[in-house]
């Protein structure tokens, strides 16, 4: 995560985590608790079958 040309906040890019499938749901559920001091101000997504199909969803998009 925070690679790439957008401009991430200096939180994430000092993440140094790799967007995987479990670390798409945790950023999901909770990006705030996952990278604290992050730009994202969505407070998240508790229903984890939700988070599960945006993530199918994601995929499908490659
Ligand atoms: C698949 C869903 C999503 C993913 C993977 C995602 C991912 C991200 C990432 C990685 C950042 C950069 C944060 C940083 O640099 O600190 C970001 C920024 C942001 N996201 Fe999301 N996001 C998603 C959905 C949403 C939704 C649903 C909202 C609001 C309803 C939202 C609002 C924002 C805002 C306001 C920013 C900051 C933009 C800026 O820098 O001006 N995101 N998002």
């Amino acid at each position: 995560m925070g690679q790439g040309s957008y401009a991430f906040s200096d939180a994430l890019k000092a993440s140094a985590l790799t967007l995987d499938d479990a670390t798409l749901d945790k950023w999901l559920e909770n990006p705030r608790a996952l990278v604290p001091g992050n730009r994202m101000s969505f407070p998240g997504l508790k229903d984890a079958a939700k988070r599960a199909e945006i993530i199918a969803y994601l995929k499908q998009q490659r």
